[in-house]
């Protein structure tokens, strides 16, 4: 027990029932209750994830009303393509200073949820479409923030992967998928960083409201994970608040005005609830309270240099270099440059819904380029984002342009009324008028290099004519200068794909079960979610998981990998920098299990890691795959399992350039099932007790088997033909020996415990 718990359940100890209820549900729109009669102060909690939203008045949760200003960082699509946990972690202090500065004592991030589909709405505010990568940058952005005393959110939990009909539908999950990719990352975030706050999401799982779920919010969470601090729920996701409290679900936001306190008091009185239940969700509140209250306070003025210097660096980090023939890109200062699209003046850096942030200053790119390359750079709109406008005469002035520069540089992407918060996308399609602007371009001037400004990923159809695509996301309010910063080099792209680029939405692994229908979305493709899912079905795709281009280039050595005692295989790569730039390149580890006993992806994402390399230098890259990230869920033993056998570990520049490969064994984890009527004879063949025992039953009928009858079936193995039998049926084919008794007292002696 931490200090704060131990003096907040003290005070706890004092309060009134309704003083108790009143501390589990908001004050105001975004905080909670004092109880000032024994000292328990009222907190502030508020949006997140890439920047403080502080609201002065008219309160909502879906970005309408106004905050006041704060650095607006990248969105997680863009830090988690930069697969850098040091500069998470940096950003995560920085949001925590603001937060601080604000004396705000939770801020309302990361979003650690798993991009399922291509279509969903809030793709922007999730890092990856794998759990370790999302787990990683999560655990690096709350260690970051909570560094400095603030604490976080990790939302929203668990399985929410659409807006469609996110307040009611339920996400059905078989085990394996829910635990190996949905819960993983919430599992590496937890368990790595405590986040002060867990969100539980508005969903339901499997028919039950996350809100209002043991399994979910005791059992998996506290019990496995052993989360400490207390869970909120999304603004407005308490169905059943009673419920809620005796499932774990601490804190109800926003404020409900004291009615659902009183069904608490109410149920308390009673007896439908037990009172301890709500002792421990004041105290998980009231500890975290006084926490916030007792951290050292951070004096204001934020400084805004710093902080948008920083910004600058995670969008330059952001930004994948998705190709790049003939190397069109670097531009250099004397080439005249025709920048053309809308984007370029007026960038779309953020997504909409509760993660709008103010920010501090925003930069365009066009300005950035033009302080670099002076008159030689020259715009044209070439589109409108709203579709108003004569398209003909646009598209007309931006040809000219290209026509007469050096190079042509297209800035497209998604309008902002295509995404955001509490809707899904249709499609995955860029605006037509977009494509046939890029078309025309690249007829008119074939040195085009197209700019995407998107917070989900786009079908590029261009992909293979274009020479030069930057992937640039939203990249927050210092996104124009860093992707000024990349276009004249002056930044050497390193950001790779935390999620594929399928060519088609066809292809997508949920293509068939999105949104769901009827209150129901059914996780069909079960574990084989993204590259996952591209790889095993051999589909080709645009861009894979886990590219990315460089200025520079990069050699692998060949890969060793070796065991420690703690049972963690420690991968070691010796990686060049083959060019004439300094460039930075995330490494990859996947492991597979060819000889699996169960259904697993061929490889899977386990350990990744950046390096710097000045041109020419050569440095060893060590990597940790844990043995726990090992592990499947075992679905009958309900726990996770490492299996044995010899492992593949591959080390990749992507998911689909895999540089260098090598295999170890690992000695998988002991899994005894308790032995049942149902269970197989070559289950019961297999159980150090039992199995001896069968075989002195079975030696008759084996013998029987084994001899002219054996040679009638062609030699076959006869233990093996019957290993499918449930033993509570074999009577008909052993007879008296295996009568009901005999198993039974079989049974009985494998459940003994062994000495
Ligand atoms: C969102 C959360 C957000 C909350 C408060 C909800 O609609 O789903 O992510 O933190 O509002 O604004």
């Amino acid at each position: 027990m931490t200090r704060s718990t131990a003096a907040a359940a003290k005070l706890v100890a004092k309060m009134t029932i309704q003083e108790k209820a009143s501390l589990t549900s908001g004050a105001t729109f975004w905080t909670t209750k004092a109880v000032e009669r024994v000292g328990v102060p009222s907190m502030m909690l508020t949006d997140g994830p890439h920047g403080l939203r502080k609201q002065r008045a008219n309160f909502d949760h879906l970005g309408i009303g106004d905050s006041v200003p704060a650095t607006c960082f990248p969105p997680a699509v863009g830090l988690g393509s930069s697969w850098d946990v040091d500069l998470a972690h940096r950003v995560g202090a920085a949001l925590g200073v603001e937060s601080a500065i604000e004396n705000v004592a939770v801020i309302l991030g990361p979003g650690v949820n798993i991009k399922r589909s291509p279509l969903c709405g809030r793709n922007f505010e999730y890092f990856s479409e794998d759990p370790i990568a999302s787990g990683v940058m999560g655990a690096a952005l709350v260690g970051g923030a909570q560094s400095v005393g603030v604490g976080t959110s990790v939302k929203h939990f668990a399985a929410n992967n659409q807006e469609h009909d996110r307040m009611r539908a339920s996400s059905d999950i078989d085990p394996r998928p829910l635990r190996e990719i949905y819960l993983r990352s919430f599992q590496r975030v937890v368990e790595d960083a405590q986040p002060a706050t867990v969100m539980c999401s508005y969903n339901r799982i499997n028919g039950v409201f996350a809100s209002e779920d043991p399994f979910l919010l005791t059992r998996v969470l506290r019990e496995e994970w052993g989360f400490t601090g207390f869970v909120v729920s999304d603004w407005g996701a308490v169905n059943d608040r009673v419920a809620a409290i005796a499932a774990g679900m601490d804190l109800e936001m926003p404020a409900s005005g004291g009615r659902t306190d009183a069904q608490i008091v109410a149920a308390v009185r009673d007896g439908s609830l037990d009172e301890s239940l709500v002792d421990a969700s004041a105290t998980r509140i009231a500890a975290r309270a006084l926490q916030a209250a007792a951290a050292p306070r951070v004096a204001g003025p934020l400084d805004v240099d710093a902080h948008h210097a920083l910004a600058r660096e995670a969008a330059g980090k952001s930004i994948v270099l998705l190709k790049n023939d003939d190397r069109v890109l670097p531009l250099q200062p004397s080439q005249r440059v025709a920048v053309i699209g809308a984007f370029a003046t007026a960038p779309r850096y953020q997504g909409a819904g509760s993660s709008l942030i103010s920010p501090t200053r925003l930069d365009n790119a066009f300005d950035e380029l033009v302080a670099r390359g002076g008159e030689q750079v020259r715009f044209a709109q070439g589109f409108t984002n709203d579709g108003s406008g004569d398209a003909a005469a646009l598209r007309a002035e931006a040809v000219a342009l290209a026509a007469g520069s050096d190079v042509a540089v297209v800035f497209a992407g998604l309008p902002a009324a295509l995404e955001s918060e509490g809707f899904d996308r249709d499609n995955i399609d860029l605006p037509v008028a977009q494509l046939e602007l890029i078309d025309a371009v690249l007829e008119a001037n074939p040195r085009t290099v197209v700019v995407l400004s998107n917070g989900g990923v786009v079908a590029l159809p261009f992909a293979q004519r274009v020479p030069a695509i930057v992937e640039a996301w939203l990249l927050g309010q210092a996104g124009g200068g860093a992707t000024a910063d990349v276009l004249y080099g002056e930044v050497n792209p390193s950001g790779k794909l935390t999620e594929t680029i399928p060519l088609r939405l066809e292809d997508s692994p949920a293509y068939l079960n999105f949104p769901g229908e009827q209150g129901h979305v059914r996780y069909g493709e079960g574990l084989f979610v993204g590259y996952r899912w591209y790889d095993a079905r051999r589909i080709d795709v645009a861009f894979p998981f886990g590219h990315g281009l460089s200025y520079t280039d990069f050699s692998y050595g060949d890969a060793s990998a070796s065991l420690g005692a703690d049972g963690d295989v420690t991968v070691r790569v010796a990686v060049t920098n083959t060019g004439e730039r300094a460039g930075r390149e995330v490494v990859q580890v996947y492991t597979g299990l060819v000889s699996a006993s169960v259904q697993r992806p061929d490889r899977e994402l386990k350990a990744f890691a950046v390096v710097e390399l000045a041109p020419g230098q050569t440095r060893e890259v060590e990597l940790t795959v844990r043995r726990a990230d090992l592990a499947y869920w075992h679905i009958n033993a309900d726990r996770w399992v490492v299996e044995g056998g010899d492992y593949t570990i591959e080390v990749a520049a992507s998911s689909r350039d895999i540089r260098s490969m090598t295999t170890i064994r690992i000695e998988g984890d002991a899994v005894l099932l308790p032995l049942t009527r149902e269970s197989s004879l070559g289950e019961v063949f297999a159980h150090p007790v039992a199995g001896p025992m069968l075989q002195g039953m079975m030696a008759p009928v084996l013998a029987a088997f084994g001899g002219a009858e054996a040679d009638a079936m062609g030699g076959m193995d006869m233990q093996k033909m019957l290993s499918a039998f449930p033993i509570g049926r074999i009577g008909m084919l052993a007879g008296a020996a295996a009568g009901p008794e005999a198993i039974e007292q079989l049974l009985a002696a494998a459940d003994a415990p062994q000495a």
